[in-house]
């Protein structure tokens, strides 16, 4: 007789409330950006925990210098291109420049349409105590919310370019008040971008919530990284990116011997054609 019930069915999608869990158990958590339904499903299979549709498509996907031109109807369509591949995964869809800005009622109406047209479990926005009080907001009306403080990459002019933050006792008290903020308002979990890997460190023992780093050392609670720059797609990785794979070569290399064997009429051959 199986002795699958429906709570240990339940336990195989990864949860908020399971990831609150990990942290009183001390286990890490792995999350990954992904931005279409091909990567998503692999990632998904490979057992990331929780799938971020980062705005970070402004840049990797678009092209674009920053992610300031992301809009919140191209984060809903990569969002539900995700969702769709994903059986196990915790899906947050980043919520994009000028889409919780402006009022908490319209931070809550974006929120709501990335659940409900988007298959989001959740969403993610950036900042501290400047956004406190939208995260309550969108958390009252059940969605739960990953905050980001440390660098903020839609604060980029504020900041005059993408600039570790946290140093000095002041920057370092800012990105704990920050965090602290963020867990207040009813965040289940907040990323730490671009600080010392001491302060990411006691902001973790500080904080009850997950805290999931990228360029913020090995003591956060859960890593990130942006897909390109891990497998290897983009032209240029910050310092703090491991490559885990090179597919920018192998894919290029592919359309150069695709292209070599159109030219020289070897492609396609018999076996590659309907008789
Ligand atoms: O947009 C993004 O990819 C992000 C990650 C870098 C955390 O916010």
């Amino acid at each position: 007789m199986s002795t699958v019930t429906l709570e240990s069915a339940r336990e195989h999608r990864v949860t908020v409330p399971s990831l609150a869990r990990r942290k009183q158990r001390g286990e890490t958590l792995s999350m990954l950006t992904a931005y279409d339904f091909t990567f998503a499903r692999l990632f998904d299979t490979a057992g990331i925990d929780v799938l971020l549709v980062g705005d970070s498509l402004g840049n990797v996907v678009q092209g674009q210098e920053t992610t300031l031109p992301v809009t919140i109807d191209e984060i809903v369509y990569h969002t539900r291109l995700v969702s769709r591949a994903t059986r196990r995964a915790l899906v947050v869809a980043d919520m994009p420049f000028g889409s919780y800005q402006i009022s908490s009622e319209e931070a809550v109406r974006n929120a709501v349409r990335c659940v409900k047209e988007g298959g989001a479990h959740a969403v993610k926005l950036e900042g501290g105590r400047a956004v406190a009080e939208t995260i309550e907001r969108i958390v009252r009306a059940e969605i739960p919310v990953m905050g980001h403080v440390g660098l903020t990459p839609q604060a980029v002019h504020r900041m005059g370019g993408h600039r570790v933050q946290g140093r000095g006792d002041a920057g370092a008290r800012r990105v704990v008040e920050d965090a602290l903020a963020v867990q207040e308002a009813g965040a289940f979990a907040v990323v730490l971008e671009g600080v010392p890997a001491d302060l990411a460190a006691a902001v973790t023992g500080e904080l009850a919530i997950p805290t999931i780093g990228i360029g913020a050392g090995v003591h956060c609670d859960g890593q990130v990284l942006v897909m390109h720059d891990m497998l290897g797609l983009s032209d240029w990785t910050p310092s703090f990116v491991k490559q885990y794979a090179s597919l920018g070569s192998v894919a290029a290399q592919a359309a150069r011997r695709f292209a070599e064997e159109v030219a020289e009429r070897k492609f396609p051959d018999p076996a590659h054609s309907y008789r």
